[in-house]
């Protein structure tokens, strides 16, 4: 039953899809939700994301389900989530990335999902961030919320930074909101060489591609066409 989805990015909804992974089998659950943090009104919200994320666009494709408000992105986070905390083995980790405007409802979705909510993570992507104008404090961190199954178990190569910092690189950018391969090959070494790390929102497939280069199996879900065959691309690429 794993194996078919053993260090393969898999084309499809990530609900459903998690619906068919056994329970208790993966060591990590490391992935990047669509935030649905662009936009405030309704029409804001529901441009597409090359519109909304100008700044961020620069040829790159449009991804989908960027448009929830507030309060249906909670819910919808607590029903994959629940996913991820039944195919983790006990003690497994989860860490999903989001930002400023969407951490108070991440660490309240953690938790509706089931998972122990353990602590935050910044990524501080350093000085050439975005601020609206020179009033502001930059948007300089965005953030990992994470936690365990059941009990955080102690580890030989722990404990590890609960800060980072990586530049965002255009080079290594395939992705809108793509994240930096570097920074994803730090946190894949949470779990031990030849543990098995989950994506359920794979985009341009930055975090299996960090599993593969550090000795990790992967599993990536990826719904649409275009950056199921980007992943696809750059892991065969390695
Ligand atoms: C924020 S991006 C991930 C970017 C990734 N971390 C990278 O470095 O390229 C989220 C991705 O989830 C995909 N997505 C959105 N809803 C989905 C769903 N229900 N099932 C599977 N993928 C989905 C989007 O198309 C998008 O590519």
């Amino acid at each position: 039953m794993l194996e078919k989805y053993l260090n393969r990015i898999v084309k499809g909804d990530s609900l459903s899809v998690l619906k068919d992974i056994p329970s208790n089998t993966i060591d990590a659950v490391i992935t990047d939700p669509p935030y649905c943090s662009g936009g405030r009104s309704i029409s804001q919200k529901q441009q597409q994301t090359t519109r909304k994320y100008e700044n961020d666009y620069q040829g790159r494709p449009d991804f989908v389900g960027d448009a929830k408000d507030s309060r249906s992105w909670m819910m919808w986070c607590g029903l994959w989530i629940a996913e991820c905390e039944r195919v983790l083995k006990p003690g497994g980790y989860f860490l999903s990335f989001c930002d400023w405007r969407q951490l108070p409802t991440a660490t309240d979705a953690i938790q509706i999902g089931g998972i122990s909510w353990r602590g935050i993570i910044s990524w501080n992507k350093g000085l050439g961030s975005r601020a609206p104008h020179k009033g502001y404090f930059r948007h300089q961190c965005e953030f990992i919320v994470w936690g365990t199954k059941g009990p955080c178990i102690p580890k030989e190569n722990g404990p590890f930074p609960g800060c980072f910092e990586y530049h965002v690189c255009q080079t290594d950018k395939f992705h809108i909101a793509g994240k930096p391969t570097p920074l994803m090959e730090e946190l894949v070494e949470i779990v031990p060489e030849g543990g098995i790390v989950l994506d359920p929102f794979v985009g341009s497939g930055t975090t299996c591609l960090a599993a593969k280069r550090r000795g990790r199996r992967y599993i990536g879900i990826e719904k649409m066409e275009e950056y199921y065959k980007i992943a696809q691309k750059r892991i065969a690429n390695k």
